[in-house]
C-alpha cells in the first residue's frame, strides 16, 4: 500500500527522536519514498546523517537553503502523508496555533496532506489541559494524534507519553492512506441514526435508548474517506449530535421524530444514494396519537400498539445499491441477525448487543458482527470505541464490496 508514496517524517526534539529512526526503516521496507524534516533540537538527540543513510534522501532541517531549492514548497506539494514522529508538546503547541517559525512547523501549515502525530513526551507534559486543548484543536482541524503508550517514561515517571511501538504506528500509517484511495470516496451514502420517537400524547412519548453514535463515527469515517454523507437524524444525544454539525457543516442533515417520518424522508432521499446504512433505532411499535392528554384512571391502563412501517422492507429496493442494515438483539444475535440479512435483502446486516458488559446501545463501545449475504461466517470487529470500530467496519464493508463488486 505504501510502495512509491511520499511520505514526510518530521522528526522533533524529544528524547524519543531516536525511535523515529526504525519507523523510518519501517516505511522504507514498506517501499515508501521517506522524505525527513528535522527540528534544530532533533538535532540534539539524533543527527540527520542517520535519517539520511536510511532513507537515501537529503534531510531538510533548515528553512532558508542557499541553493534553489525551497524546501517548505516541495514537500508541500510532493507529500502524500506527513508523519511528526516524536511529536513534542512543543510542535503539537505550535501546530494547534498556525504558528510557523522553522521548516517542521512551516510544512504543517503549508500542506494539506493528510497528517498523522505521535506525541511522546513527559506525562505531566501530555496531561497538561493546555496541550490537551491543542491536542483537541489538531484533531478538529483533521490531522489524526495518536494515544501515547502508557508506562515507566525515562524521566522516572508513570503514565501516558511513551512513544508508541512502531508496529502501531504503521497500522494508522495504513488507515490513513487507505482512506485516500477508498472504495467510497466520492459516492453518495444515505445514513439513518438515532432512535425514533412515537407521540402517546402531548405530554408523553415512547422511543429506545439510542444515541446515535455508531451512526455519527460511521459518517464521520466515510467523510474522512471523501464520500458525500447524508444523514437521516432522529433522537440522539445533543452533545455528540452538536459536535458532529459543527464540525461538518458540509454534511446534509435531515432531523426526523417519527418512524413513519424517517421512512418518508428515507424514500425522498434513497433514489440518489449508492448506500444506505440504516443505523437507525427504528420504532417497531406506536400508539395512536391522543390529541389530548390521557387522564390517569383507577386500576391498570393498556395502550394499544400498531405496527410501524418496516422502513428496509418496504423500500423498492434498486440491486445497484449497497443495503446494510443493523439489528441490535439481547439474544440469539447470529440467528437473529441472519434472518434480517436475508429477510429484508440487504447486503450486509451489522449485528451488536444490546444486553451484558459489551452492550452496545446508549454507550461508547461496542462490539460488532459483520454479516454478508456471500459469507458463511461474520467478521468481528471486537469491543472498542465505536469510533474505531467505524474505521474497521467501513474497511472490512470496502474490502467485501470489492470483492462481489455489484
Ligand atoms: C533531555 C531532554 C529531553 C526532552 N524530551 C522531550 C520529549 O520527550 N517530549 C517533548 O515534548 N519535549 C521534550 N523536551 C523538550 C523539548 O526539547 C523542547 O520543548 C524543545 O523546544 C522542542 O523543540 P522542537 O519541538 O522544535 O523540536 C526534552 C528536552 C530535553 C533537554
Amino acid at each position: 500500500m505504501l510502495k512509491d508514496k511520499n511520505i514526510v517524517l518530521v522528526v522533533t526534539g524529544g528524547i524519543a527522536a531516536f525511535k523515529a529512526i526504525s519507523l523510518a526503516s519501517q516505511l522504507k521496507k514498506a517501499e515508501a519514498q521517506v522524505y525527513v524534516v528535522m527540528t534544530k533540537n532533533a538535532c540534539r538527540f539524533i543527527t540527520p546523517l542517520s535519517f539520511k543513510s536510511i532513507t537515501r534522501n537529503k534531510v531538510t532541517v533548515e528553512m532558508f537553503d542557499e541553493s534553489d531549492y525551497i524546501p517548505h514548497i516541495s514537500l508541500t506539494d510532493l507529500a502524500e502523508l506527513i508523519i511528526v514522529a516524536p511529536a513534542t508538546a512543543n510542535i503539537i503547541a505550535k501546530a494547534a496555533n498556525g504558528i510557523a517559525d522553522d521548516m517542521a512547523s512551516t510544512l504543517l501549515l503549508s500542506s494539506e496532506a493528510p497528517k498523522l502525530f505521535v506525541p511522546a513526551m513527559n506525562t505531566r507534559m501530555y496531561l497538561n489541559q493546555i496541550t490537551q486543548r491543542n491536542i483537541k484543536n489538531l484533531t478538529e482541524a483533521g490531522a489524526r494524534i495518536m494515544e501515547p503508550d502508557y508506562g515507566l517514561m525515562s524521566c522516572g515517571t508513570t503514565g501516558p507519553g511513551r512513544f508508541p511501538e512502531v508496529e502501531r504506528i504503521m497500522g494508522e500509517v495504513e488507515i490513513l492512506m487507505s482512506r485516500q484511495k477508498s472504495w467510497f470516496k466520492g459516492r453518495e451514502i444515505l445514513i439513518t441514526l438515532g432512535g425514533t420517537i412515537e407521540d402517546i400524547d402531548p405530554v408523553r412519548f415512547i422511543t429506545n435508548r439510542s444515541s446515535g453514535k455508531m451512526g455519527l463515527s460511521l459518517a464521520e469515517e466515510l467523510i474522512k474517506v471523501g464520500a458525500e454523507v447524508t444523514l437521516i437524524v432522529g433522537n440522539v444525544d445533543s452533545a455528540i449530535f452538536e459536535k458532529f454539525s459543527k464540525k461538518y457543516i458540509q454534511c446534509t442533515i435531515e432531523k426526523v421524530r417519527s418512524a413513519e417520518q424517517m421512512y418518508e424522508v428515507v424514500k425522498k432521499q434513497y433514489s440518489t444514494c449508492d448506500v444506505l446504512f440504516m443505523a437507525a433505532a427504528v420504532a417497531d411499535y406506536k400508539p395512536d396519537f391522543q390529541d389530548d392528554k390521557v387522564k390517569k384512571q383507577e386500576g391498570e391502563f393498556h395502550l394499544p400498539l400498531k405496527r410501524t412501517k418496516d422502513i428496509l422492507k418496504s423500500l423498492a429496493k434498486d440491486k445497484n445499491k449497497i443495503h446494510i442494515g443493523f439489528a441490535a438483539e439481547s439474544q440469539n444475535l447470529e440467528k437473529y441477525a441472519k434472518e434480517k440479512l436475508m429477510g429484508k435483502g440487504l447486503d450486509f446486516i451489522v449485528a451488536n448487543q444490546v444486553k451484558g458488559e459489551k452492550a452496545a446501545i446508549g454507550t461508547d463501545q461496542s462490539e460488532l458482527f459483520l454479516y454478508h449475504q456471500y459469507e458463511e461466517k461474520p467478521i468481528n470487529i471486537s469491543y472498542g470505541k465505536k469510533e474505531d470500530n467505524a474505521v474497521t467496519l467501513i474497511q472490512e464493508i470496502e474490502k467485501i464490496i470489492k470483492n462481489h463488486p455489484k
